[in-house]
């Protein structure tokens, strides 16, 4: 804890001293904290069908063949079927096939406790937050098929490379060690503006970011993939002033003014948190809060930013092409 603190000191010290090298890296950690009891799932429990221990799929022979498959599905299809597909809100995930066996594995990186509970904290009476906001990555047997290759035209379950049984299972004791260390869910994206040669300030960690390093990493272990693959992932996007580091909560409590706003403005998401199953309402207030406040406190790597949005557009949801082999500048591997 001391080190930590002493690291962030240091940081946050460089910073002043040399300005802001955009994007911020995703910061990962030793190892997963055990989830705050707080914290519960409540519409879906996290990797029901996975087992908790032990959980990676592993090729039983060196030269097996493992086909590696893109999975697409609309983002709370159980709910809504395809209507978030309208959207362009994807939930994205990696499906592998063994020629030998035939057996085939889905792995998706999730939130534990949900979309919402991952992008806004909870804030106690005593305006002390919880945040409940770790993802991890579920693995499980069986490719469910229906579930993927759905009505949306969005919709995707198919090939796009294969490996050898020997690098397949190089790649997947990466996938474990990257479960262990990326441990926290970044919902938002942001940029400059929503031109081509946005800075991009923020970069986000969720189901697509765990796809897109997955896919890049499937590659440099040697994968092959086959040409003419195009892959689009959904991207919660806000487009912002360059942003101004606040630091820590404890930092923010001491300034009473920055304090007042800053608890005000994570009562108000905290708020329109659906209680019932009421998503899309509780969305719409939250779009329509963008464009009245157009400020925002977000929290990144343990540390709190404050951003001033952009007037034309302040949030803007995105479905654009990434490429497999791609290096992501920000990208720690
Ligand atoms: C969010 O977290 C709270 C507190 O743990 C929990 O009661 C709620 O069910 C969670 N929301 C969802 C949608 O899972
Ligand atoms: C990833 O971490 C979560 C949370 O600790 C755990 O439940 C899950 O089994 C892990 N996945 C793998 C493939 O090890
Ligand atoms: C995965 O395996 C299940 C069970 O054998 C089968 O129904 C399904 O079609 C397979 N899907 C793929 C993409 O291989
Ligand atoms: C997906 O569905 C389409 C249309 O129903 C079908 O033609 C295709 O074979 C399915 N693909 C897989 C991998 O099951
Ligand atoms: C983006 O940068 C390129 C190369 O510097 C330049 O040619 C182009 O005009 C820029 N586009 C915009 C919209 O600013
Ligand atoms: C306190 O925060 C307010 C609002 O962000 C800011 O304008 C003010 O300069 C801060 N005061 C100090 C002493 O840092
Ligand atoms: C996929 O992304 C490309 C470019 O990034 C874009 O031109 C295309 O319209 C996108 N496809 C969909 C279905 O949105």
């Amino acid at each position: 804890m001391m080190i930590i603190q002493y690291l962030l000191i240091a940081f946050l010290s460089f910073i002043t001293v040399y300005g802001t090298q955009w994007p911020i890296p995703y910061e990962r950690v030793t190892s997963r904290p055990t989830n705050n009891p707080y914290c519960q799932a409540g519409l879906i429990t996290f990797c029901p069908t996975g087992k908790t221990e032990d959980a990676m799929v592993y090729a039983e022979d060196d030269d097996d063949i493992i086909e590696i498959f893109a999975l697409k599905k609309p983002v709370w299809s159980f709910k809504f079927g395809d209507l978030m597909a309208k959207f362009k809100v994807m939930h994205d995930a990696l499906g592998f096939r063994s020629q030998k066996t035939g057996l085939n594995w889905t792995m998706e990186w999730y939130e534990l406790d949900q979309l919402f509970n991952c992008t806004f904290p909870h804030v106690l009476r005593d305006d002390s937050f919880i945040w409940c906001n770790q993802g991890a990555l579920c693995v499980y047997e069986g490719i469910v098929d229906s579930l993927w290759n759905g009505t949306s035209d969005l919709s995707m379950l198919k090939k796009v490379g294969q490996t050898s049984g020997k690098n397949y299972n190089a790649w997947a004791s990466w996938a474990v060690n990257d479960n262990n260390t990326g441990v926290y869910y970044e919902t938002w994206s942001v940029y400059s503006d929503n031109g081509p040669n946005a800075t991009i300030y923020f970069d986000s960690y969720d189901c697509a970011s765990f796809v897109i390093r997955g896919l890049n990493q499937l590659y440099r272990y040697g994968a092959e993939i086959l040409p003419n693959i195009h892959l689009n992932y959904t991207r919660i996007n806000l487009y912002a002033y360059e942003p101004q580091l606040l630091g820590t909560y404890n930092q923010i409590i001491q300034n009473k003014t920055l304090h007042k706003d800053f608890i005000n403005f994570y009562r108000e998401f905290d708020s329109k948190k659906p209680t019932t199953e009421d998503w899309i309402k509780s969305l719409l207030e939250i779009y329509e809060t963008f464009f009245i406040s157009r400020r925002f406190y977000l929290y990144f790597n343990n540390v709190y930013w404050y951003m001033r949005l952009k007037e034309t557009t302040p949030l803007k949801i995105t479905f654009y092409e990434i490429p497999i082999g791609s290096i992501l500048k920000n990208e720690i591997i």
